[in-house]
């Protein structure tokens, strides 16, 4: 049975070791550390899907005070197209309804056209007339 909690801290390195697994397009922020800090500062942002005792999905829940932001979904390849992702996502939103967002917003590449027709499958819509604009420091 996989099971959705809250990452632990310990389990930062096995949480970019999905995302490793899962081939979620590389970011510069894939780092443990950083996501150590994301749970020291929010313990309910890290989303994690479990099953005895291997992490098999991931999602991060960021609300800002403002807005929700989904990053890093991930689901391993052997569990994929069994409902997980929806669960997964259906989890963050939970979270972030909770939290008092009103508008969520997920960064999908857009030439993936598996993360497209999932989010499409989950009542998302691509917004029109809108880039992204993105600075490294
Ligand atoms: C995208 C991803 C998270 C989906 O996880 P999943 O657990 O397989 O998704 P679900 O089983 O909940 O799928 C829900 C629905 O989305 C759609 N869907 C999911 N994957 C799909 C695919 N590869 N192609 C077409 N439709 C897809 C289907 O409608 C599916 O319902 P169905 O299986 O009853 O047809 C997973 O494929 C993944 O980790 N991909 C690599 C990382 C990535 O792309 N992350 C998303 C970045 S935003």
């Amino acid at each position: 049975m996989v099971t959705l909690r809250s990452g632990r801290l310990d389990e930062a390195e096995s949480i970019v070791g999905v995302w490793r697994e899962a081939e979620a397009e590389p970011t510069t922020t894939d780092d443990p550390e950083r996501v150590r800090q994301l749970m020291a500062a929010d313990a309910d942002a890290v989303i994690v899907a479990e099953e005895g005792g291997r992490l098999v999905g991931t999602v991060i829940a960021a609300w800002d005070n403002w807005r929700g932001g989904i990053y890093r979904l991930a689901v391993v390849p052997d569990h994929r197209r069994r409902g997980l992702g929806h669960r997964l996502v259906d989890e963050a939103v939970s979270r972030l309804r909770a939290a008092g967002a009103a508008r969520l917003s997920a960064i999908v590449v857009d030439d993936d056209e598996g993360a497209m027709a999932f989010w499409t499958a989950l009542g998302w819509y691509r917004q029109p007339a809108r880039a992204r604009f993105v600075k490294n420091l």
